[in-house]
């Protein structure tokens, strides 16, 4: 009986903002029966200047929120919010918890150059899950970092191609053209927004890495493990909630459909 309620129930999916968005994406193409409800942390947004006890206190929050929704299962679609809270969320919570990280090791295993290059928030990069990550797979090639401050505030207004993105993003691009990255991580959700533009600017050689895909494999991975896979042959349904305003619905909208 219970099982039975599990199986359909939603999988909660959240994020600093719309930035998740991308990665919701994938889960509904790669699981096409599930039921998603996706929080946009927006009036708290960008987290990665924020400390990991205010990151941890949101990821909270939004979890109370998407659990007393009835969720089976939580995507921390967030590479900052699962380098500051997942361990803690874990603690705190029983139901399957799905976090994500810089795809270095993907990255380390594409380039032809042995230099790569991640793009990423400033918390996601000073996280000591970043260190570690680094400790384990970064080793045999170079990794350049950049931290790219106040690109999450154009994309969550939905500003993708105004000259202030695309020059920040020449900006934060340049360092890795710069030591010859063949190969670039994209280390936070908001960015495949503006995959089109990164790629304009490092040229058609440079490989563009996220991690959206795989968490969607991993989703169904643990779906199915915890038996609460949803085997109904019917189409899913996805509900957008936010902390933002009007403005932030509009934009999720717009960014949804972009594609
Ligand atoms: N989308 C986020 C990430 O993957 C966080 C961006 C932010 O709020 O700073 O890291």
């Amino acid at each position: 009986m219970c099982s039975a309620i599990a199986v359909n129930a939603p999988v909660g999916v959240m994020d600093s903002g719309v930035g998740g968005l991308t990665v919701l994406k994938h889960l509904t193409r790669q699981l096409p029966h599930e039921h998603f409800r996706y929080f946009a942390d927006s009036a708290y947004a960008p987290y990665g200047n924020k400390t990991t006890a205010e990151i941890q206190q949101r990821c909270f929050s939004i979890a109370d929120t998407l659990i007393t929704q009835g969720s089976k299962a939580l995507v921390v679609a967030c590479n900052t919010a699962t380098a500051a809270a997942i361990a803690a969320m874990r603690e705190r919570y029983t139901l399957p918890i799905i976090g994500m990280e810089p795809a270095v090791k993907p990255a380390a295993a594409a380039s032809k150059n042995g230099i790569i290059g991640v793009l990423a928030t400033t918390g996601t990069l000073k996280s000591a899950q970043f260190a570690a990550l680094l400790e384990h797979y970064g080793q045999g090639v170079q990794v350049v970092t950049q931290a790219c401050v106040g690109l999450v505030e154009c994309i969550e207004q939905g500003q993708l191609n105004t000259p202030q993105t695309v020059s920040l993003l020449q900006q934060y691009c340049q360092p890795l053209m710069a030591a010859g990255a063949d190969t670039i991580v994209l280390g936070c959700t908001h960015y495949p927004f503006v995959k089109k533009q990164i790629q304009e600017i490092v040229g058609p050689e440079v490989t563009l890495i996220d991690t959206g895909a795989a968490v969607a494999k991993r989703l169904q991975q643990v779906l199915e493990q915890k038996k609460i896979l949803n085997t109904a042959r019917d189409a899913g349904n996805f509900v957008f909630l936010t902390s933002g305003t009007e403005e932030t619905e509009r934009v999720m909208h717009q960014l949804w459909n972009a594609e």
